[in-house]
């Protein structure tokens, strides 16, 4: 038993919680040392003391009030009770405590045994907490509000760069269209090149055949001869003449836009004067027979397309037709249309390659010993494009060939 009471003693003596008894609710009667170091007494000051002598100046009042509730109802209170409770010490400095209660009896008179905890740690520990729980709160917002600008930025970058990728690839197009135009523009290029000397060649043999004609014409009294070869020699020199300046202001004719001079023209004499220019370079005994089958003599044509279709017509029923041959040509004018055959007795076209005869480069397998380069009826089907005409023809092996024009016209009236 005296152990016991010893080890009672120990408990009250070395505990590491303050321990102060309580007589009758209020006056301080034991104190431990621990006690004793937190309110900055002495055990002996303390004894006596009243209990509200160790709470805050200005809590005192409300802790009367509470004891005195407490003394009605007295029972356990243990520690930690979320209460905010205060120690104050004799320096009148204040501490935070934790407070627990336990109400006993001893021979009728009332005690309480209070075991108080300092808790300055753990409130500086909760309070830095708090503030680091404030700080994680702000640097989240911070960092949201940062995530919120970068998204935005991000969002922005992309629709720059969507732009920038759009620009890169409109003017890749652009390249690419102004590349293609380029490969067109040199294809017109060559095609004019190739078309031009094509239709530069029958004037050039007229001139000349005129010129070796001329130079046998010695005698004076041949000077009728001579002006008539001059004067085709003229005509075909104007002839070429007015086709380079043609050719050298219509960007091209593959474009479409050979300009198209319509004027009033009489169509025998354009014809005579056509034939005349092309005489010289038929083959030896080849003539032309040249009908015209209406009343109607003028109509409103460019003459110098006309003249390049027809040297093309006739030309071919030259050289696809033997010596001695004729080359038939017919013109009348009807509802406003000049018709225009010309027909040959010559070698005609195989029927399976007739389809073809338009198409550039075209040559059939039966004239591969003559010479020709294939452009000519593909420029004769452009030309009656300018004029809104058309060509048709009939061929038959062995037998000859008929190629027909028909273009349109409107006399102004005026
Ligand atoms: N009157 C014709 N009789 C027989 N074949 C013809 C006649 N006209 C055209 N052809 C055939 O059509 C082809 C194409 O004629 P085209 O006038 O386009 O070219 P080409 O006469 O061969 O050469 P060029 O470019 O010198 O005129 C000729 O190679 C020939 O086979
Ligand atoms: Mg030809």
């Amino acid at each position: 038993m005296l152990n016991e009471l010893k080890l009672v003693e120990a408990i009250f003596y070395y505990s590491t919680e303050g321990i102060i008894v309580c007589k009758n609710y209020s006056e301080i009667v034991m104190v431990n040392p621990r006690a004793a170091e937190l309110f900055g007494y002495s055990s002996d000051e303390m004894i006596g003391m009243n209990i509200d002598e160790l709470v805050p100046y200005e809590k005192r009042e409300q802790h009367k009030q509470l004891r005195s509730n407490y003394s009605m109802n007295p029972h356990a209170r243990p520690m930690g009770k979320n209460l905010e409770l205060y120690g104050c010490r004799k320096d009148g400095s204040k501490f935070p405590i934790e407070v627990g209660l336990s109400p006993f009896e001893i021979n009728d008179v009332k005690y309480v045994i209070c075991f108080i905890i300092d808790i300055t740690e753990r409130k500086q520990a909760e309070e830095k907490l708090k503030e680091y729980a404030e700080l994680l709160k702000r640097k989240n917002e911070e960092i949201s509000y940062l995530n919120h600008v970068l998204e935005s930025k991000v969002k922005e970058r992309t629709k720059e760069l969507a732009r920038v990728v759009y620009e890169l690839s409109q003017s890749k197009n652009e390249l690419a269209q102004a590349l293609e135009k380029e490969k067109a523009l040199n294809e017109i290029k060559s095609r004019f090149v190739s078309t031009a000397s094509h239709e530069f060649r029958t004037p050039l043999g007229t001139i000349l055949s005129s010129v070796s004609l001329i130079q046998r014409y010695t005698k004076t009294e041949e000077q009728e001869k001579r002006e008539k070869h001059i004067q085709r020699i003229k005509t075909a020199v104007s002839h070429l003449t007015e086709m380079l300046n043609d050719f050298l202001s219509l960007d091209k004719l593959e474009e479409g836009i050979v300009r198209y001079k319509p004027e009033l023209i009489n169509v025998t004499e354009t014809l005579r004067q056509i034939i005349d220019e092309i005489t010289p370079i038929l083959k030896k005994g080849q003539h032309i027979v040249y009908k015209h089958l209406s009343e109607k003599l003028q109509c409103v044509v460019d003459e110098q397309i006309l003249k390049n279709i027809l040297f093309n017509l006739i030309s071919n029923a030259s050289k696809y037709s033997d010596e001695d041959k004729p080359i038939f040509i017919e013109s009348k004018i009807d509802d406003n249309t000049l018709i225009i055959s010309v027909k040959d007795e010559g070698y005609g076209i195989p029927e399976e390659e007739q389809f073809f005869l338009f198409t550039r480069f075209f040559r059939a397998n039966n004239v591969n010993n003559i010479q020709g380069t294939g452009l000519g009826l593909n420029i004769v089907k452009k030309y009656l494009e300018i004029m809104n005409g058309q060509i048709e023809f009939k061929s038959k092996l062995n037998e000859g060939s008929v190629f027909t024009i028909y273009i349109p016209f409107q006399i102004s009236e005026k």
